[in-house]
């Protein structure tokens, strides 16, 4: 949706925009200076600020420096009076992106509305795009750094060919999904994809759950069990965790993959495996080799093609298209709508170290999706030990604390200001709960009690039924 935010001091002209705004299916919210419209475009993400020049409190100029300084993503387009053009140059030669004169022409208020707004989606496209490899399908991936591109090539390569592939990468980088999109990209495809994860099951068993048995093959084995050798027939087998196998077993799958078959525990029929066979491990193959735990001849076999998939730390440009790919996705799991993410969050968010990473970075804006209360993910609203543990750039930190414009330099003044936001937002965040708001505010109850009376904020309109001490 593309909202638009009108500043002016004017209630009339206000109105004048509004309606012609809103008859256009514009979503269309005022604010009566530029102060007002600085708060509410803390609480909500407006593609397009539509502002006066000379206001109260703060002006259109100030307005402008104020949404550079946090690096919102607005545009600004100036509202000025007959014969105040030189401040709109001004204000242009600042970054604005256009102005319009009063009395407002509709003709020219709509022009200028659409070219900003198709600015913004060409520059929104541009940020967040990213290859897509199967868009639509349970194994999209998203990737728009340059080795991810050249994953999706060699994906795509791989499905034409039968041989087997290793994928190596740390947790959470998208091992499993890469392999069902090699599957689901081959001939393949209409046959099984059967994921076995080695290191889940014991030593003992792992050998049946393979090949299968033969009834009395062993105490227990008092049925003939088919193995995921014979189930992944005419598809793929994905040995997840190959590292973590045993040295007997390595030597029987090193025969699958020289000869094409296998024989079940307790039988002595051989039987053909007509699997293709992608394995993964996040551990250091090389290393297990040297101390003896991994069989070198299986390797080789194994590692025809190998893919490595990058740490999520190594890919900072990935995060951004992720966030989005993530925020569609819960857009549709939790029916609830966020826009966009601050960049203050998108910022924590790109300079994480992830150790976990793309399983971690999905948790996380899940994490945001339940907690935020607004239309768009904020700082306050990512896992704590992300906020602590995040390297943020500074610049954008600076650029926060840089002092406020000269009207509103009062101490006292801005640390009210601050602490009634401050618990109007943690209120909002536990449904006007006094207990859980203090507790996860870090502040004692009787302080929060005392500034709401002092404030008078209510507690009851942030969905609490009564003054509750939940
Ligand atoms: N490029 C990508 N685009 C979109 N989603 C991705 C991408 N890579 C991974 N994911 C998602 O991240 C999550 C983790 O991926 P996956 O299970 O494939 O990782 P893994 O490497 O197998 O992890 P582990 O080593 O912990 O088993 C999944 O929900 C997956 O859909
Ligand atoms: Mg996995």
């Amino acid at each position: 949706m593309y909202s638009i935010l009108v500043v002016d001091d004017e209630q009339d002209l206000r109105k004048q925009i509004l309606t012609i705004l809103t008859s256009r299916g514009y979503q269309v919210d005022e604010a009566f200076d530029g102060q007002d419209a600085a708060e509410k475009l803390e609480k909500k993400a407006y593609p397009l600020v539509l502002c006066d020049v000379r206001m109260p409190r703060m002006d259109g100029l100030q307005l402008l420096q104020h949404i550079q300084a946090r690096e919102y993503s607005s545009t600004i387009a100036l509202i000025t009076a007959h014969g105040n053009i030189r401040e709109a140059i001004e204000a242009i030669r600042e970054g604005a992106f256009d102005y319009v004169e009063k009395p407002i022409n509709e003709q020219v208020l709509i022009d200028l509305v659409q070219r900003a707004e198709r600015a913004y989606h060409m520059i929104y496209n541009m940020a967040y795009s990213a290859p897509v490899l199967n868009p639509g399908s349970p194994t999209e991936a998203i990737g728009k750094s340059r080795s991810m591109k050249s994953i999706f090539k060699m994906v795509e390569k791989l499905g034409r060919v039968n041989t087997s592939v290793l994928i190596r990468g740390e947790n959470g980088t998208g091992k499993e999904l890469v392999a069902k999109a090699i599957h689901y990209n081959s001939p393949r495809k209409n046959g099984p994809f059967v994921a076995v994860n080695c290191a889940a099951i014991t030593e003992t068993l792992i050998e049946s759950e393979l090949f299968g048995h033969e009834k009395g093959a062993f105490t227990g084995a008092d049925q003939r069990h088919i193995g995921k050798f014979q189930f992944a027939a005419g598809g793929t087998l994905f040995l997840d965790e190959i590292g973590e196998t045993s040295p007997a077993l390595q030597v029987k799958l090193l025969r699958v993959l020289q000869d094409h078959c296998f024989t079940p525990v307790g039988s002595n029929r051989e039987v053909k495996a007509d699997v293709r066979i992608i394995a993964a491990t996040n551990r250091d193959l090389e290393a297990a080799i040297k101390d003896g735990s991994f069989r070198e001849d299986l390797f080789y076999r194994l590692n025809v093609m190998p893919i490595f998939l990058p740490s999520l730390r190594d890919r900072q440009e990935d995060i951004a298209p992720l966030i989005h790919h993530f925020i569609d996705k819960f857009n549709l799991r939790h029916t609830k709508t966020i826009e966009s993410i601050s960049p203050e969050a998108l910022n924590a968010l790109e300079h994480f170290h992830w150790p976990g990473n793309i399983r971690e970075l999905e948790n996380a804006i899940e994490h945001a999706f339940i907690v935020e209360t607004t239309n768009q993910i904020t700082f306050f609203s990512l896992p704590e030990y992300i906020r602590k543990n995040s390297r943020r750039k500074t610049s954008i930190s600076r650029a926060e604390h840089r002092l406020p414009s000269y009207e509103m330099m009062d101490w006292e003044k801005r640390k009210e200001d601050f602490e009634k936001e401050f618990i109007v937002q943690a209120l909002k965040r536990f449904q006007g709960r006094i207990n859980i708001t203090a507790e996860q505010a870090n502040m004692p109850k009787n302080t929060l009690l005392r500034k709401i009376k002092k404030y008078n904020i209510k507690p009851t309109d942030y969905g609490a039924k009564e003054l509750s001490f939940e």
